[in-house]
């Protein structure tokens, strides 16, 4: 199978990681479906893809923390005669205020967006991708499912399932010709800090900490065609997994709560 013969589908490409997926996708060919829930961004994302590339790209407007939202991108799909070869499940978001002054509609929806949707859309083209013995899925995570726990971080949670998940399901998918692959970047220049409230504290680290989508991306792409289950791109963020991963539970718990600097 080659790229041009394939077909991805990217979560929240309306912005950041997943419009980088969608353009470097793009230029290797692929189909692409995207989503989101600002469905502007994704017409004129996949317009500039189709005059770049000559490709075929849909757009579907779903807002993932509606249940049906898995569902309803798959029934398009397969209306739209695509067959999901590569899934991305991107679309994703932090809350920042306290646990017990969010409102639960808000958790939930973090939940729904960034666990349950990963996990249904997953199961949704899992099938095929066996019966056809090729397939890739990369669920994004974060550096965050490595780090200290985070006072007040239900995203910390959330991402050390995404990144469990990612590793059962290559366990059990690899023998199938599927490849699945955590991809756990650290801080990424996106919208995702804008959108979280925390881009004025964001802005005050330091240069060495920060990646651009492109590269993140690169090393993720590269990561799932190699069949790699977990992927952190770039160097300081590999260095710091290094670092953390040894660290006893106690000595995490007491350096996250000192060291998270969105508190
Ligand atoms: N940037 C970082 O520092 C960083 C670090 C580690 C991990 N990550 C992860 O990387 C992924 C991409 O984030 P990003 O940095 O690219 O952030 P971003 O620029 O804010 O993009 C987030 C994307 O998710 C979509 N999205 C959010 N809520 C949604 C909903 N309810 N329904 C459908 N789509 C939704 C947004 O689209 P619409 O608003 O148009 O719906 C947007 O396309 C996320 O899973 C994030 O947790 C980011």
């Amino acid at each position: 199978m080659t790229a041009a013969t394939r077909t991805a589908l990217i979560t929240g490409a309306s912005a950041g990681i997943g419009a980088s997926f969608a353009r470097q996708l793009a230029a290797q060919g692929f189909t692409l479906l995207l989503v989101a829930r600002r469905v502007d961004r994704l017409k004129a994302l996949a317009q500039e893809l189709i005059d770049a590339h000559g490709i075929e790209c849909k757009v579907f407007a779903a807002d993932l923390t509606d249940a049906s939202a898995p569902r309803d991108i798959m029934a398009y799909a397969a209306e739209q005669g695509l067959c999901i070869d590569l899934l991305i499940n991107n679309a994703g978001l932090s809350g920042h205020k306290k646990f017990v002054d969010t409102p639960w509609s808000e958790l939930a929806g973090e939940i729904q967006v960034m666990i349950t949707a990963v996990t249904e859309l997953a199961h949704l083209v899992a099938p095929a991708m066996i019966e056809r013995q090729w397939g890739r899925i990369i669920n994004v995570s974060s550096l965050a499912a490595f780090a200290p726990p985070g006072e007040s971080l239900l995203y910390s949670a959330i991402k050390t399932y995404v990144l469990i998940l990612s590793e059962s399901l290559d366990m059990e998918l690899k023998p199938h010709g599927i490849h699945v692959t955590a991809l756990c970047p650290g801080f990424t220049k996106s919208e995702f800090h804008d959108v979280m409230g925390t881009r004025h504290t964001a802005n005050k680290l330091p240069a060495i900490m920060w990646q651009q989508p492109d590269d993140v991306v690169k090393e993720a792409l590269d990561a799932v065609m190699h069949g790699k289950p977990v992927c952190v791109p770039g160097r300081f963020n590999k260095f710091s997994v290094a670092m953390m991963r040894p660290l006893p539970e106690w000595a995490r718990y007491r350096i996250g709560k000192v060291a998270n600097p969105f508190k």
